[in-house]
Order: C-alpha cells, then structure tokens, then sequence
C-alpha cells in the first residue's frame, strides 16, 4: 500500500531573488514528487512568525522574521511517498557552507555573513510539521 504524504516548501526571498524558483522547483519534481498546490506571495510578519514559532526567543529570531518578509517567497505543497524526509534530504544541511554537493543547499547556497543564515528554501521537517505549517501558508488565500 502506498502512503501518500505531504510537505511545505518555501523558496526563500533569496532564492527568488536569484531567479532559483525553476531551479528549486525542477529539483522537486525531478525527483518525483507532485506539485499540488503553489502560490507567491509577500508574507506577513504574523504568518513568518507562527511558522517559525519553534524558534522564537533564539538570538537569530529578529532576524530571521526580517530576513523571510523582505521580498516574496513561493510556497508549494508537495505530495509523494516519505516526501518529507526525502525533501530534506535534497535540501541538506541548514549551513549551505557545509551542505553537501548534489543538496540544493550545497549546489546554489553560500554564506554571505548575514545576520542569518540564508539557505534560499525551507521544508517541513517532521508530517506533523508539514500538517501545521500548510495549514498556515494555504488557509489565507
Ligand atoms: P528551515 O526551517 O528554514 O527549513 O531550516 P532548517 O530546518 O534547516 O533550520 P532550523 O534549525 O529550523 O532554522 C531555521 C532557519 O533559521 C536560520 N538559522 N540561523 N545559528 C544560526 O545562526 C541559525 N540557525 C538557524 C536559518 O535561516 C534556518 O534555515
Ligand atoms: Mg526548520
């Protein structure tokens, strides 16, 4: 029996801003997963807060609510058996310095010496994570 799971993936406003979005996306369904749902959008600092909840009071919180609501992000919902750990896998490390060669991270990211770090995309990291978090980027449209 095939269980099909489901992830969310934002391509940063760095990765946008690099006209990676195709890149990114490419390697997505590369790989096999479908794209079911995708929109761009100028998120609010609400939303980047609840989705970064996990985080908040860490030193690079401030900056990291900053850093994802300075310019559009594209947000996709992405479907496939264990897509969740399998995008994770292609993402690589959160350090795009150390991410490994082949990971989309590793391939297309550096470190720029920024307040945060910017690793151009984000996914779910657990399928409660992913329940959570689309609900929050596909509810508001
Ligand atoms: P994401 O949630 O964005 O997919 O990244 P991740 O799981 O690989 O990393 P996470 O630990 O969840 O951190 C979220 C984002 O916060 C920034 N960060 N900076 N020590 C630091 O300076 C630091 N740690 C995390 C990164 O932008 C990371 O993607
Ligand atoms: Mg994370």
């Amino acid at each position: 029996m095939s269980i099909v799971e489901e992830t969310l993936v934002l391509v940063k406003p760095d990765g946008v801003a690099r006209n990676l979005t195709g890149e990114i996306l490419r390697r997505l369904e590369a790989k096999g997963y479908q794209l079911v749902d995708l929109r761009m959008l100028q998120p609010e600092r609400e939303l980047l807060e609840a989705h970064y909840a996990e985080h908040a009071g860490k030193p690079f919180f401030g900056p990291l609510v900053e850093f994802m609501g300075s310019g559009p992000v594209v947000a996709v919902r992405l479907a496939g058996h264990r897509v969740v750990e399998g995008v994770r896998t292609l993402l690589g490390a959160t350090e795009p310095t150390v991410a490994a060669p082949g990971t989309i991270r590793g391939d297309l990211g550096r470190d720029w010496g920024a307040s945060v770090v910017q690793n151009l995309v984000h996914a779910s990291d657990a399928p409660e994570t992913a329940a959570r978090e689309l609900a929050l980027w596909f509810s508001r449209r």
